[in-house]
C-alpha cells in the first residue's frame, strides 16, 4: 500500500514518506533552483527530439514545451512556489509543468533520467559561466591596455625579490598582466571546447532503448557532439573541474595584481592612486583610504580554489556511474563562478580608475642603483671587459656609492676613476632611468617602443 506522503515521482515502492532530516540532506532545491533555465532548455529540446522521433505525439510534445515556458515565466517572475519535497529543480519543474498542462507531463521523463538531464543542465550553466568568464577577461585586458598605452615609457623600478632591480616601463607591467589574463582566457576556451559534449540521451546510465535521437537534442542545445559513454556521460564532472582549474589560475592571477595594488597604494610607496569610488575610509582614523576591494580580490582564489578542492574530494573516490555524491558539485562552483564574476570586474573598474604617480615612479626607478646593470654592459661594450669583471667593477662602483650615501649616477670620474682607470664621461648617459628602459628592445623587453608593438597587437586581437 502507498503511504500518501510518499514522493510522487517514486512513490509506487515507498510505503511511507522521507524523515524530516532525510529530505534535508537530500533536497537540492535549495541551490540548484539557478539551473531552472537550462532544465527547461533541456526538456524542451528533449520534448521536440521525442515528437520527431515519434516517441510522443506532436500534440503532447506541443503541450509540453508551451507548458515549460509558462513554468520558466514564473521562475522568472518570482511566483513559482519551490518545494523542498520535490527535492531538485528537475522535479519541482515536472511537478508543476504537470499542473500547468496535466497528464501530458508524464510524458516528458521518456528516454531520460535525471541523471542525463543534471549533467546536462549544470554543463550548460557552467558553458555559460565560461563564456561569461572570457568577457570578463578581455574587459579587463582592455582597461589594462588603457594604461599600458598611455603610459608605455613611463619609468618603475622593476623588482625581483621586491627589492629593487632594474627600471622598466609602467606600460610593460600591465601588458605582463595582459599576457597572463590572455592565459586564463584561453584555458576557458580550451575548457569550453572539451566539454562540450551532450550527455542528453544517456539515460540513467546504459542509453535506452527508445529510438531516441541524440545528434538532434545535441544540436538544439549547442553541443559539438554526443558524449559517446554512457557511464561516462552521466558521472562525468571533468567540465566543472576544468572550470574550476581555470578559474583557480586566473583568480591567482588577480590577486597577484591585487597585492601589488595594495602595495603601490600604500603611502611608502604612492605609486598609483586608487578610485574613491574603489576604496573605503576607516571609521576611526581620517586620513585612511582603504584599499578593499583589491584586498578582496586578493583574497577570492581562496573560496575558488576551494571549491576546486572540494570538487575534486567528492569526485575521487566514485565508482561509476551516477553517485548522489555528485549532487555536492553544483554550489561551490556557483560560488566559485560568482565570486571570479566579481573579481574580474572590480579589479576592471579598479584598473580604469586607478592613476599612476608617475613622478613617484620614476624617482623610485632611479633608487636602489637600478642601473647597475646597464653600467655593467657598458663596460663589456665599451671597454671590452668580460662580463664578470665588469660585474665586479660595478659593485665597487654600487659599493663607493653607498659608503657616500649616494645614487650610482651622482658619482664622480674620479670616483670612478679610482675603481676602473678607462671609464669615460660616456658612462653617465646609461646610468639613466629613461636610457636604461629605451636600451633594453630586445623582443618583449621593457623599451617603450616594445610596449607600444605589443599594445598595437592585443589591440588588434581583441578587435
Ligand atoms: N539533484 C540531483 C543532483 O543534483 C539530480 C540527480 C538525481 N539522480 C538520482 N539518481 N537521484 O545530482
Amino acid at each position: 500500500m502507498t503511504d500518501s506522503t510518499a514522493n510522487a515521482m517514486w512513490g509506487g515502492r515507498f510505503a511511507a514518506g522521507p524523515d524530516a532530516i532525510m529530505e534535508a540532506i537530500n533536497a537540492s532545491i535549495g541551490f540548484d533552483k539557478r539551473l531552472a533555465k537550462q532544465d527547461i532548455e533541456g526538456s524542451r529540446a528533449h520534448a521536440a527530439m521525442l515528437a520527431a522521433t515519434g516517441i510522443l505525439s506532436d500534440s503532447d510534445a506541443a503541450a509540453i514545451r508551451e507548458g515549460l515556458l509558462t513554468v520558466l515565466s514564473e521562475i522568472d517572475g518570482g511566483t513559482f512556489q519551490f518545494s523542498t519535497a520535490l527535492e531538485d529543480i528537475h522535479m519541482n519543474v515536472e511537478a508543476r509543468l504537470k499542473e500547468v498542462i496535466g497528464d501530458p507531463a508524464g510524458r516528458l521523463h521518456t528516454g531520460r533520467s535525471r541523471n542525463d538531464q543534471v549533467a546536462t543542465d549544470f554543463k550548460l550553466w557552467v558553458r555559460d559561466q565560461i563564456d561569461a568568464a572570457v568577457t570578463g577577461i578581455e574587459a579587463l585586458m582592455r582597461a589594462l591596455l588603457v594604461q599600458a598605452e598611455q603610459g608605455a615609457d613611463w619609468v618603475m623600478p622593476g623588482f625581483t625579490h621586491l627589492q629593487v632591480a632594474q627600471p622598466v616601463t609602467w606600460g610593460h607591467h600591465m601588458m605582463a598582466y595582459v599576457e597572463m589574463l590572455a592565459r586564463d582566457r584561453s584555458r576557458f576556451i580550451d575548457a569550453r571546447a572539451r566539454m562540450n559534449e551532450s550527455p542528453l540521451g544517456a539515460a540513467a546510465l546504459a542509453g535506452t532503448s527508445f529510438p531516441i535521437d541524440r545528434q538532434m537534442t545535441t544540436e538544439a542545445l549547442g553541443f559539438d557532439r554526443p558524449a559517446a559513454n554512457s557511464l561516462d556521460a552521466v558521472s562525468d564532472r571533468d567540465f566543472a573541474l576544468d572550470y574550476l582549474a581555470a578559474a583557480s589560475i586566473c583568480a591567482m592571477h588577480l590577486s597577484r595584481f591585487a597585492e601589488e595594488l595594495v602595495i603601490w597604494s600604500s603611502a611608502q610607496f604612492r605609486f598609483v592612486r586608487l578610485s574613491d569610488r574603489f576604496s573605503t575610509g576607516s571609521s576611526i582614523m581620517p586620513q585612511k583610504k582603504n584599499p578593499d576591494a583589491a584586498e578582496l580580490i586578493r583574497a577570492k582564489i581562496g573560496r575558488i580554489f576551494g571549491a576546486n578542492v572540494a570538487l575534486m574530494t567528492v569526485m575521487k573516490g566514485l565508482p561509476l556511474a551516477y553517485s548522489k555524491d555528485m549532487q555536492e558539485d553544483k554550489e561551490q562552483v556557483f560560488d566559485a563562478a560568482d565570486n571570479l564574476m566579481l573579481a574580474l570586474a572590480a579589479m576592471e573598474g579598479m584598473v580604469r580608475d586607478m592613476t599612476a604617480n608617475r613622478d613617484k615612479l620614476e624617482a623610485a626607478a632611479g633608487a636602489g642603483f637600478s642601473t647597475a646593470t646597464d653600467l655593467a654592459d657598458w663596460l663589456v661594450r665599451v671597454l671590452g671587459l668580460p662580463f664578470r669583471e665588469a660585474h665586479h667593477v660595478t659593485g665597487s662602483l654600487v659599493a663607493l656609492a653607498e659608503q657616500a650615501g649616494i645614487d650610482l649616477p651622482d658619482l664622480n670620474l674620479a670616483q670612478m676613476h679610482s675603481v676602473h682607470p678607462g671609464i669615460t664621461d660616456d658612462i653617465f648617459a646609461v646610468l639613466g632611468v629613461h636610457n636604461s628602459v629605451a636600451s633594453r628592445i630586445s623582443y618583449g623587453g621593457t623599451a617603450p617602443e616594445q610596449v607600444r608593438a605589443q599594445v598595437a597587437r592585443w589591440k588588434e586581437l581583441l578587435a
